[in-house]
């Protein structure tokens, strides 16, 4: 049976629609702000600031994740579970950059795909959680929800909402932001010069001499180009790079929602490509009824509970003109469950003729607590949620087009497993989340091998 043919609607801004529309539905996952004078003022302000990024740089990405779609780049989405303030410092934030060029690197390489990088950060300050309150020894405080609304110190001073801090968050994010464009722009992504991307903590790693022959050979097959077209290669001197976060608190994002000139509709300009969360996917809550008047790409993450028909009915009001490039599908199963309940989701969608990117995040549904109280994640439950999700897609007909990380160019040992075998007993070692489980430097050069190599045994031709 063919696709329905929805090439013939068009796009437009929802007539029913305003920034502030959410505000009549239900908000999950919000603060409860003490001083309502004191959030319409900040605001009020944060609608005044300068936006983060511009209109033509949310089309481009778009464009780009449209290509991704029909398999012509591949997405690499990653960064931090919760940015902090104070990690807002010069190392913290070049070292994640160089993880992901590092990355992008070996699946340019590898696939010989064009790699769209999108970061998760400049914005990514506001978490979920699964409880309104925290108990400890009989006192009960308002749960940490990241440091756009709170801190983590278990006392009520901390523990209070404070909208001003969405005025430093923006700045931070700005200094972010700042940063990453002028390294970028500076030649630090420029693939004549991938040594520059080298961590300097990094001893001798299992995978080095794998990524080193890597950077060889694209640095030979650079030289040959430029040698044999008699001139430099200009656009390899710098890289794409955008930005995404969970846009979950919402007076946040309406404040940075906007129009600008010569263009139709509504842009939220805090990020490239904000996501809604698994737990504010409601159909009738907040969270999408915000989403759908926005002309940036978005996405949705698809947790294991979500049913063929729900994901219909949420991909009819995010993308009701089936437009490429606007909406991705996170999903997020869990190794355990993933062959159960994603090859439904994808027969549906495809079977309705929808243009979605479907992208995997392999961390959240494989986050567990070790007996000595970590949380932590198993590299062999990333991995196989990974490999089972190429396979699943293969089957189905359905194109795997990027991949969602948390990670951190830092030496951390928040996950198990990897090249180096870390064991529930190295996580207190160099354990630094304040949320979610990060995969260290080399467990994240590992996943990018490891996709390249997934991506290999499906092309090549099965033997008779
Ligand atoms: C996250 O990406 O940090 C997160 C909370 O994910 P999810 O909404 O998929 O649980
Ligand atoms: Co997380």
């Amino acid at each position: 049976m063919s696709a329905p043919d929805r090439s013939l609607q068009t796009v437009s801004v929802p007539s029913d629609w305003t920034p502030a529309g959410w505000r009549a539905r239900p908000a999950a996952q919000q603060p409860h702000y003490p001083d309502e004078a004191a959030l319409a003022e900040v605001v009020g302000e944060l609608s005044r600031l300068p936006p983060l990024v511009t209109s033509w740089e949310i089309l481009s990405l778009k464009k780009q994740l449209a290509e991704a779609q029909e398999g012509k780049r591949f997405l690499l989405q990653g960064g931090d579970c919760a940015e902090s303030f104070a990690d807002c410092e010069s190392a913290l934030v070049s070292n994640r950059l160089k993880v992901l060029l590092q990355m992008s690197l070996v699946l340019v390489h590898g696939l010989r795909l064009p790699v769209v990088r999108v970061g998760r950060f400049a914005g990514q300050y506001a978490k979920p959680r699964s409880a309104d309150m925290e108990e400890r020894d009989g006192v009960s405080l308002p749960s940490y929800r990241g440091d756009f609304i709170n801190q983590p110190e278990f006392t009520a001073q901390a523990r209070l909402p404070d909208p001003r801090r969405m005025v430093k968050g923006h700045a931070r994010s700005a200094m972010t932001m700042n940063f990453v464009r002028a390294l970028i722009d500076g030649g630090f992504a420029d693939l004549h010069h991938p040594e520059y991307w080298d961590l300097g903590w990094v001893g001798h790693s299992p995978l080095s001499d794998e990524y080193r022959r890597m950077v060889a050979a694209v640095g030979d097959a650079v030289r040959f180009m430029e040698t044999i077209s008699g001139d430099t290669l200009h656009n390899l001197n710098r890289a794409d790079f955008y930005t995404s976060h969970e846009a979950l608190l919402l007076p946040y994002e309406e404040a940075l929602t906007r129009q600008v000139p010569r263009q139709w509709g509504w842009f939220n300009l805090s990020t490239h490509f904000p996501w809604i969360g698994m737990r504010t996917a409601a159909i009738d809550g907040a969270h999408v009824e915000y989403f759908r008047g926005l002309r940036n790409p978005v996405a949705v993450k698809i947790g294991p509970s979500v049913t063929p028909d729900q994901l219909l009915r949420l991909v009819d009001v995010l993308n009701p003109s089936n437009e490429p490039g606007r909406l991705a599908l996170i999903h997020r199963m869990g190794a355990a469950q993933v062959a159960q309940k994603l090859p439904p989701l994808l027969d549906a969608v495809r079977r309705e003729g929808h243009r979605v990117l479907w992208i995997c995040d392999p961390m959240h549904g494989n986050t567990e607590s070790t007996s000595n109280g970590y949380k932590t994640r198993r590299f062999d439950n990333i991995r196989g949620e990974l490999e089972s999700a190429f396979d699943l897609h293969a089957a189905a007909g359905t194109r795997l087009g990027g991949v969602h990380l948390e990670l951190t160019g830092e030496n951390v040992t928040e996950c198990t497993g990897g090249a180096r075998e870390l064991t529930d007993t190295d996580l207190a070692r160099a354990y630094r989340s304040t949320v979610d489980p990060r995969l260290n430097y080399e467990q994240s050069l590992e996943i990018a091998m490891l996709i390249v190599r997934k991506q290999a045994s499906l092309a090549a031709p099965v033997s008779a």
